[in-house]
């Protein structure tokens, strides 16, 4: 096949592109910094003629321009599996169709026809020169969405990084190409408080030399990884990979030696940073990005021993209920791949899992610590699976022990503003006291 000749013959604009969606199409797009975000532009143009059209994803890192109030849904819809900034309050007030999943389980419940999908839009590196595109900073579900599409279209951008792994897709498998050259969307460095500093410091302590880390997104993980640069061949296994984790991997403290699989290199599903992160992670084969159902898959993340997974939370319960997705019974972001990890983390030989959180919120007039969750809370991780939570005021391991310890520790690193009452809370809830 004469690639060249395939991918010049079906070149097309953005606006041919969003002409192709029709009535009732369900749209997978690329996930995170891989929002296919000129095709999103281009399809709102149309909201008025659609009807019944689903643009479906994770994470949303660009405008989410389908989520602003004036859009009918009953036009264009967002199916939200994580709500974020810009997709929030359309998730809250029901004019986005939030679906909790794990992130393991997407592409799963792509194959298996649960979302219906129909149309691929995906956001590709440039062609070498036997036809290869790289999916560049997002490989986690877009193969398995694309298989499924009956129209895959792609963003063929010039600044997309190329990058390691199951990240190539060749130009026979997409349908139309749309050529850009615009910026990968950047997410810049969270500003660390000094209570996360505090927790990280709690944290710190429990990571040893040949550690392999999955590290979330966010202040507290970035205040750990500063805190880590006196350690010896650590190894990366995560969802998400950002600027902290390359200046480990650069300054050598990252290995990958002790990994049993994939050693020597840092793997991910997905990649989000800032502009000198996508400089470095271009053609870096110290970095390998694979499908999510893969990365995320907890049998595969407990193959590596020593695997500590860091992951937020909003609320825990005197069980150990963790709900890290919902505020006062409102979705606030989603499920993501904090089961995957906790699972994977206690699966693996040595591994640890933590929940790490603020104790408090709102200036720590409100306990994160409570007796009972409310309606409408969501829990994300249960009791059965929960193993460390960090607060500024330690570290509890929950895992292996009954109710009562199990409150007695929380309330030990629960605000001290909110320790009696919690105690009064307990008797009431369990029938006796602690
Ligand atoms: N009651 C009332 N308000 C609360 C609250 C509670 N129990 N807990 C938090 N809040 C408020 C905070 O005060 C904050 O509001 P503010 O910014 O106005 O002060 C807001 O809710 C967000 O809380 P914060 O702790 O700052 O959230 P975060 O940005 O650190 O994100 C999670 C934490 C849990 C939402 C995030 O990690 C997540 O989505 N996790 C779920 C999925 C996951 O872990 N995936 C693995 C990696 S993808």
């Amino acid at each position: 096949m004469n690639w060249q000749k395939y991918y010049d013959a079906r070149k097309i604009s953005i606006d041919d592109a969003a002409a192709m969606i029709h009535d009732n199409d369900v749209i997978v797009y690329g996930h995170a910094a891989c929002e296919p975000r000129l095709f999103a532009g281009a399809l709102m143009k149309r909201e008025k003629e659609l009807a019944n059209v689903k643009v479906v994803h994770g994470v949303c890192f660009g405008p989410g321009l389908y989520c602003q109030p004036e859009v009918d849904p009953n036009c264009i819809q967002h199916v939200s599996f994580f709500a974020a900034a810009n997709t929030r309050r359309a998730v809250q007030e029901g004019r986005a169709n939030f679906t909790p999943m794990h992130f393991s389980d997407i592409p799963t419940n792509f194959q298996n026809g649960l979302m219906g999908v129909t149309v691929s839009i995906l956001h590709v590196s440039k062609p070498d020169k036997h036809g290869y595109c790289s999916l560049g900073v997002g490989c986690d579900y877009e193969k398995e969405g694309k298989d499924m599409a009956k129209l895959v279209v792609a963003e063929v951008n010039e600044q997309m990084p190329r990058t390691y792994g199951d990240t190539l897709i060749h130009v026979s498998e997409i349908g139309y190409f749309v050529e850009t050259n615009e910026p990968i969307l950047t997410i810049g460095l969270p500003v660390i408080s000094e209570i996360e500093k505090k927790i990280a410091a709690h944290i710190s302590e429990l990571i040893n030399d040949g550690a392999c880390l999955q590290l979330g997104i966010g202040g507290v993980p970035n205040a750990i990884m500063e805190g880590l640069k006196s350690r010896n061949d650590l190894g990366i296994h995560t969802e998400m990979l950002s600027d902290s984790a390359m200046e480990l991997i650069k300054s050598g403290v990252v290995t990958n030696n002790r990994k049993n699989i994939h050693k020597g290199v840092s793997v991910c599903t997905f990649a989000a940073g800032s502009k000198e992160f996508y400089d470095w992670i271009n053609e870096n084969p110290m970095v390998e990005l694979h499908r999510v159902q893969y990365i995320n898959n907890s049998h595969v993340i407990s193959q590596n021993d020593k695997v500590l997974s860091v992951n937020s939370a909003l609320q825990i319960d005197l069980m150990g209920q963790v709900v890290a997705e919902t505020v006062n019974g409102r979705q606030f972001s989603g499920v993501g791949g904090q089961m995957d990890f906790v699972r994977g983390s206690n699966w693996s030989k040595g591994g640890i899992s933590i929940i790490a959180m603020p104790a408090g919120a709102k200036g720590d007039t409100i306990s994160r610590v409570v007796a009972a969750h409310r309606p409408g809370d969501a829990i994300t991780t249960p009791r059965t699976d929960v193993d460390y939570v960090v607060t500024e005021f330690g570290a509890a391991r929950l895992k292996g022990r009954g109710i009562t310890d199990r409150a007695r520790l929380l309330i030990e690193i629960a605000h001290p503003n909110f320790r009696d009452q919690l105690k009064d809370e307990f008797k009431e809830v369990f029938g006796y006291g602690l």
